[in-house]
């Protein structure tokens, strides 16, 4: 007997059919993914259970999953997403350097480009003049690193070899990197290989810049200052994460830290390094973090933002009179060596130099400045709704709060991860630290929507 199957009904099975077929694709990526792919900064098992986001396309603040489901990039793809993802202008810029050629040695080569973004970058600060490239974040702290140990045994001040940084702080995953940052977990099974920092403590913080400790940290300064005496004379520099220190929690402190950090450096003939890689570049309302205090470090590194994330590309900002101490006939052995493979590649500039002027003729700093204000309103809304959050913190494009949790074992934040997943936004907290960092040209109706998925999400767990 022949049965008649309506246009439609068979049109339903095919519809399915692909489905099924798409599944099954789906399936069998994961499980090479579990098989060969080891993923940055994760316990693979976790994997077993919480498969990872198969993405097809980002625009924007959203991210698009192969089964068409969208979420909020909230946290701007590890702090990098400036400009969200795939601005028309950066693609642009990216095709046509591309076009011309995409990367070229950069000793004894230059090009427009690379010369023209220099430019800029030297007028980001009133002081800073000379631009050196590096390929990553870490490798930028690295070279400010090398530079100003390098610059005190040129000078003969052999016994300046000592690095001070802050509490909390985070600068990289490289051994350098990690001796200078105090991040526990991070650090601990590579301790033998790890040099000595002196971290200073207690670090002044602050929910924002309406807290009293933002303009005066006095009580904090009388503690701090001790510390640092011992090392007067054995010190190269400080490091820092300025005003926002990232992984350990998102914490903001006193902008009178920084001043008081710079005006002792000065007196003592120390650096003063601000690894900008996560606060450079607007995330905290100003082009570089440091102005929130009026300072101008001896060394900015900055990275993340400067290409909105397109392509791994940092740079390392200082004065004249540093890099004079470099300069030299060859035999007298002075120059700075760091020769890294993608030191300054065109197409990172290229892209680097279009985010600078999106920033200028989009006025992006004005739209971050708006929208922070309407990251803490939103923030605030869901602390009030959840009443399961606690310790509100704000600066620029950022927004963070505490999960109250009775037993901190209990990876609430991870369940609350997976849950917003599920709704519709790319959290990832840091531990029990819920926080948005979204690109700082986010439309506000985006953060309604991210702020709804953050209080269904707390709630449910
Ligand atoms: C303040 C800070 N410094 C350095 C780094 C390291 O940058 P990268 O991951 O590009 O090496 C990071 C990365 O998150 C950072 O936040």
């Amino acid at each position: 007997m022949h049965v008649k199957i309506p246009t439609n009904f068979s049109q339903l099975i095919i519809i399915q059919n692909k489905h099924m077929r798409e599944r099954r694709q789906l399936k069998s990526v994961l499980q090479k993914d579990h098989e060969h792919y080891w993923h940055p900064c994760s316990q693979m098992k976790d994997y077993e259970t919480f498969k990872p986001l198969m993405i097809k396309k980002a625009r924007g603040s959203i991210l698009t999953l192969d089964d068409g489901r969208e979420l909020i990039d909230a946290n701007s793809s590890w702090w990098c997403k400036s400009l969200g993802h795939n601005h028309p202008r950066l693609k642009q810029a990216a095709i046509e350097q591309i076009n011309q050629f995409e990367h070229v040695i950069q000793a004894n080569t230059t090009n427009e480009t690379i010369v023209a973004l220099s430019e800029k970058l030297s007028h980001l600060t009133k002081t800073l003049k000379k631009v050196f490239y590096a390929g990553d974040g870490s490798c930028a702290v690295e070279v400010a690193m090398k530079m100003s140990l390098h610059s005190r045994k040129i000078l003969g001040e052999n016994q300046r070899t000592k690095f001070i940084a802050l509490e909390n702080g985070y600068h990289g995953e490289t051994l350098a990197t990690m001796s200078i940052s105090d991040v526990g977990l991070y650090k601990k099974p590579y301790k033998s290989a790890l040099f000595d920092v002196e971290y200073l403590k207690p670090i002044p913080y602050v929910s924002g810049g309406t807290d009293p400790i933002w303009q005066n940290c006095n009580t904090h300064w009388k503690k701090i200052k001790p510390q640092l005496e011992k090392y007067k004379d054995t010190a190269t520099a400080i490091i820092l994460e300025p005003i926002l220190q990232g992984a350990c929690g998102m914490l903001v402190y006193s902008k009178d830290l920084l001043k008081k950090l710079r005006a002792w450096c000065n007196e003592n003939n120390v650096h003063l390094i601000a690894d900008e890689i996560m606060t450079g570049i607007g995330r905290t309302g100003r082009m570089l973090a440091c102005e929130h205090a009026g300072i101008e470090p001896d060394f900015a590194c900055i990275s993340k933002g400067l290409t909105s994330g397109w392509v791994a590309f940092s740079a390392v900002l200082t004065r004249n009179d540093i890099y004079e101490i470099f300069y030299d006939d060859y035999e007298t052995g002075k120059a700075f060596l760091h020769s890294h493979t993608f030191s300054g590649n065109p197409l990172g500039a290229r892209i680097a130099l279009e985010t600078l002027r999106v920033f200028e003729e989009e006025n992006i700093l004005q739209r971050a400045n708006t929208l922070s204000e309407y990251l803490l309103n939103k923030m605030q809304e869901v602390a009030n709704q959840t009443g399961k959050m606690t310790n509100t913190r704000h600066i620029g494009c950022m927004v963070a709060a505490d999960i109250v949790c009775a037993n901190p074992k209990e990876r609430l934040g991870y369940k609350i991860y997976q849950k917003a997943t599920e709704l519709g936004a790319l959290l990832r907290p840091l531990g029990n630290t819920i926080y948005w960092l979204p690109p700082l040209n986010t439309e506000n109706e985006i953060i309604d929507i991210l702020a709804d998925i953050t209080a269904q999400a707390i709630i449910s767990c």
